[in-house]
């Protein structure tokens, strides 16, 4: 009885048809959403707490986290193409496993969004907080970290946080807009990528001639790390998995692209891609040009790419690629709060949250008030807690959900053999499993501290299941009266 609440996939595919979203983009407009989605807080202020747990050596988390996630793009593009719906994982997951897998990954994906555009926030306010100060119009220190967060001034005193008011500011923001309808615009998107990727691009012309061998020793002064520690490199990779995530945001558009079967791989991968390379070298240079031992300078900056600029003695452009960073930013706090409406207004109209979840407002046509609710929670969350945490936490809810998708890729192998696949993951068999190790593998990297909170928000996810969830599934309801 309890894993027999399964939808049919026809039933999705059937009343995603209805809604007929036309297919417009290409593999070009895919690429770009994926970038756009991509780069964010990840790059522009975790360098500083890989540096922190890995040293010069957070080159190869890079690399770890950016391979995980090529593996997990791969199965991402198989089950999107053959279920291009809204919900994504949680979706897929009640197709292929059930409602209360789907639930738990639903639940997970409350920690991949909601939280992830907490961390974006508050990396954001470490850029927008710099640059007030450089422009001696900077807020109290007490208003520019959470309570959970310290604050390291240039002359080496220690000061706490309290409130970190930005970050909460642009969360209200950010949700404001998407109450009032703004969606993600296709050119709009296109002109942060570029002004990202010319920030990037900036820092590696000006760092990349002050990099210095001695820099680099000693490499690992954190070893790899050992499970659940959340050091050395696989701690660093855990933590800088949150740089690459927001590639699916390129499987959910999926339904509105041309020829999907070749362009939503090429957009997957290619976005992938563009950013690794990206990521590498950014992190070499800042490496390479002024250290990142643990303790150092640079795991204490707030605003790591405009610190190293500054160092290396161009203060300007380092003030520019912080305004392309507080320019930029606010965008991926819009698409992670979108993201995440959009899985509660499905999990809501299929009964599994309240009902007022999916009501749409009259003149907006948005879901107001799960947006406001969502919203108001990102913004406090934003307010109270250190971006690192807050990175941490919402990669835990992200491993489970790509492991479970990868698992769902190869159950449905088996079971549906003869499914259209408009795409198929290469060498599944292969891929999928080395999908799943690696997730697993940097689920136990990401140190105690985050696992114990996974568990618990998992066990009060099962309790809410029980208790409120079940009795309201539509799909349960409709089964018990037949
Ligand atoms: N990958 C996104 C970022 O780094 C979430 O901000």
């Amino acid at each position: 009885m309890l894993f027999q609440r399964v939808k049919s996939i026809e039933h999705i595919l059937e009343s995603a048809q209805k809604k007929g979203l036309k297919r417009q983009l290409g593999a070009f407009d895919l690429t770009m959403l994926g970038i756009g989605a991509i780069i964010g807080t990840g790059i522009f202020v975790l360098t500083s707490v890989a540096a922190d747990k890995a040293g010069p050596g957070m080159m190869f988390s890079f690399v770890i986290a950016g391979f995980v996630c090529a593996l997990a793009a791969l199965v991402y593009s198989e089950i999107a193409a053959i279920v291009p719906v809204a919900g994504s994982a949680y979706t897929y997951s009640y197709a292929i496993f059930g409602e209360l897998a789907a639930w738990m990954v639903g639940w997970a994906l409350i920690l991949e969004y909601a939280v992830a555009a907490a961390a974006v926030a508050v990396g954001w306010s470490g850029y927008i907080n710099g640059f007030l100060h450089e422009i001696d119009f900077g807020l109290p220190l007490a208003l520019t970290a959470g309570p959970a967060d310290i604050i390291v001034l240039a002359d080496g005193t220690i000061s706490e946080g309290g409130f970190n008011l930005l970050a909460f500011l642009i969360s209200l923001f950010v949700t404001f807009l998407l109450i009032i309808g703004t969606a993600k615009s296709a050119r709009f998107t296109a002109v942060l990528v570029v002004v990202k990727i010319a920030a990037l691009m900036a820092f590696i012309v000006l760092a990349l001639p002050a990099v210095k061998a001695v820099n680099f020793e000693p490499m690992l002064p954190n070893g790899w790390g050992t499970p659940l520690s959340g050091v050395g490199i696989l701690g660093a990779a855990a933590s800088i998995f949150f740089a690459y995530i927001g590639f699916d945001a390129v499987s959910t558009a999926a339904e509105e692209t041309k020829n999907p079967n070749r362009n939503v791989p090429i957009g997957l991968i290619g976005s992938l891609t563009i950013c690794t390379v990206f990521y590498l070298i950014v992190a070499y240079a800042a490496v390479g040009a002024v250290g990142a031992q643990p303790g150092g300078e640079l795991s204490l900056s707030k605003e790591p790419l405009a610190f190293v600029l500054r160092e290396v003695g161009y203060p300007t452009v380092g003030n520019w690629v912080a305004s392309a960073a507080i320019i930029a930013l606010p965008s991926v706090v819009l698409m992670m709060i979108y993201g995440q409406t959009r899985v509660l207004f499905t999990m809501s109209r299929d009964g599994l949250m309240p009902a007022v979840f999916s009501h749409v407002h009259e003149r907006f046509h948005t879901p107001h008030i799960v947006t406001m609710v969502t919203g108001v929670a990102v913004a406090l969350f934003a307010a109270m807690f250190p971006v690192g945490m807050l990175a941490d936490i919402s990669n835990s809810g992200t491993l489970f959900a790509f492991f479970m998708v990868a698992l769902g890729v190869m159950v449905l192998r088996r079971r549906e053999p003869h499914l259209r696949r408009p795409f198929r993951t290469p060498m599944i068999w292969v891929v999928g499993p080395t999908a799943m190790a690696g997730c697993a593998l940097l689920f136990i990297s990401l140190g105690w501290g985050t696992i114990r909170l996974f568990l618990a928000w998992a066990v009060i996810g099962l309790i809410v299941y029980f208790t409120y969830a079940r009795q309201r599934s539509l799909l349960g309801n409709l089964q018990e009266a037949n």
